[in-house]
């Protein structure tokens, strides 16, 4: 029986035909062991596997082994094989020589994520997550992989899957939609990109809150599409001023449970004059439901989705937000009549999520453990907000106006307007608090803005949030 090839297939770095064999392959060797491609210690195929992938012959393999031997740059151990030497240490290239990058210093905010920075992590609370669980789920989605595991061409996603994304969002969104009307992606931010995709062209205008998400609107501007920034008021977007600026938008992105950052609900009559708009513009809105699933209210408020008669809304979900960050699976409810374009653009830009994945998060839905989570970290994340707005206002020595307290990762409490802000900005500074300021728009000419910070708990310890909360509530008293 032919023995087992155990080593990686080998690069030839050149194999000119003029050349006589026995040079080529040793130089080839040679190079490869110089440039570290071959490192100090590694096993050298063997001569019948190496023989084997260049279509040479055995014994022209065993020749150039023994002069590389001879060099000092292999060595033959006895009853284990050929290895490239590491005492005569080769002039090795390191592989991976930083590379000089006058950027590097400029990461862009959203990759470093610190769970423990008061008050800008609106992060998941991964501490609390059943990872003994999941473990266990992985090794049973193993141990029982057939076939179709390892070929699944759908591309819309896992089919089991999206019957258990179907019926949670039936159940808890108020969402009537089947498998079919769901596709996976690997998060809001794929979802925002193929809506992007497939439903605009480089010109076309797109509604994005202001302030807003934004990696909504680095998405619209890498596209090529012009971003309309949109005020948002104690109701939400401002429709009526969307409508008057660009009433010809492709696309409208929106956070209608939850507003990002500013914590408000979207108004009903502001959702009715949104769909107006959609169905006489024929464009569509996307509503990104990021921490939609955490309600801390009893009535809870359906999905912007669930009022879509005219299936206008696209409606995107996020299981990085609700479970852990690294996850990378979300999904979208499609409207009927996009159904083939979406799922076209999805193929055609990778498809984007693992098998493994999907099947674990299968079984984590479909055995009740999602719909536990979620209610479990529903009250751990209502509690930490109740201990943020305690912490801040007893600190404080008063009320505060405080805005989207009803659910999600983090709320809007607004600045006092007799608060001296340099000061203010200063003494948190030093204190080591990180703070995302925001404003709020005005209703009508009888209102008036209300600027204010971002106070993101929900992956903070709550002895963080009391001592963090305390500061700041003090340093707004002395400000
Ligand atoms: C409002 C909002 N939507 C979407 C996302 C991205 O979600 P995902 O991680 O699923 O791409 C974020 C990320 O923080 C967000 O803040």
């Amino acid at each position: 029986m032919a023995r087992r090839a155990t080593s990686l297939p080998l690069g030839i770095a050149f194999a000119p035909p003029q050349r006589a064999k026995t040079r080529w392959v040793v130089d080839a060797l040679r190079i490869a062991i110089r440039e570290g491609r071959l490192s100090p210690g590694s096993q050298m195929p063997s001569t019948r596997d190496l023989a084997e992938q260049w279509a040479i012959s055995r014994g022209l393999v065993s020749a150039a082994y023994e002069e590389l031997s001879a060099e000092g740059l292999l060595e033959a151990r006895r009853g284990s094989g050929t290895y490239v030497s590491d005492r005569n240490g080769p002039k090795a290239v390191r592989a991976a020589e930083p590379i000089d990058d006058p950027d590097s210093g400029a990461l862009p905010d959203w990759i470093r994520v610190d769970p423990e920075r008061p008050f800008i992590s609106r992060e998941t609370d991964v501490a609390r997550f059943p990872v003994g669980l999941w473990k266990r789920l992985a090794n049973r989605v193993l141990s029982g992989a057939d076939f179709d595991f390892f070929y699944d061409p759908d591309p819309s996603g896992h089919h089991a899957l999206r019957q258990q994304v179907a019926r949670y969002l039936g159940f808890a969104r108020g969402i009537a939609c089947a498998a079919d009307d769901i596709l996976i992606t690997t998060g809001t931010r794929h979802s925002l990109d193929l809506c992007l995709r497939a439903l605009a062209a480089p010109g076309d205008a797109v509604w994005l809150e202001s302030p807003g998400y934004a990696g909504a609107e680095a998405l619209v501007r890498s596209l090529g599409l012009k971003a309309v920034p949109v005020p948002v008021d104690r109701q939400g977007l401002r429709v009526d001023h969307a409508a008057a600026v660009a009433p010809d938008a492709k696309l409208c992105l929106v956070t209608p449970s939850h507003q990002s950052p500013l914590g408000v609900r979207l108004g009903v009559e502001r959702r009715e004059a949104m769909l107006d708009w959609a169905c006489r513009a024929d464009s569509y809105i996307v509503e990104d439901d990021y921490d939609g699933e955490f309600a801390f209210e009893a009535v809870r408020f359906p999905a912007f989705k669930a009022m879509d008669s005219a299936d206008r809304i696209i409606h995107a979900g996020s299981f990085n937000k609700s479970l852990f960050p690294t996850l990378r699976v979300g999904y979208i409810v499609v409207p009927r009549s996009l159904r083939a374009r979406l799922r076209a653009a999805r193929a055609e830009t990778g498809r984007g999520n693992s098998a493994f994945d999907q099947h674990i998060l299968t079984h984590f839905m479909a055995d009740g453990h999602f719909a536990h989570h979620i209610r479990r970290m529903e009250r751990v994340y209502r509690d930490k907000s109740l201990a943020a707005q305690r912490a801040i206002q007893d600190a404080y020595g008063g009320p505060l106006p405080m805005l989207g307290t009803q659910g999600g990762f983090h709320f809007f409490l607004g600045l006092p307007a007799e608060l001296n802000r340099p000061v203010f900005r200063d003494a948190c500074r030093r204190a080591g608090l990180t703070l995302q300021t925001a404003a709020l728009a005005a209703s009508d000419e009888s209102d008036r803005p209300l600027q204010g910070l971002v106070i993101g708990y929900s992956s903070l310890t709550l002895d963080t949030i009391d001592r963090a909360g305390a500061r700041l509530g003090q340093l707004m008293r002395a400000a």
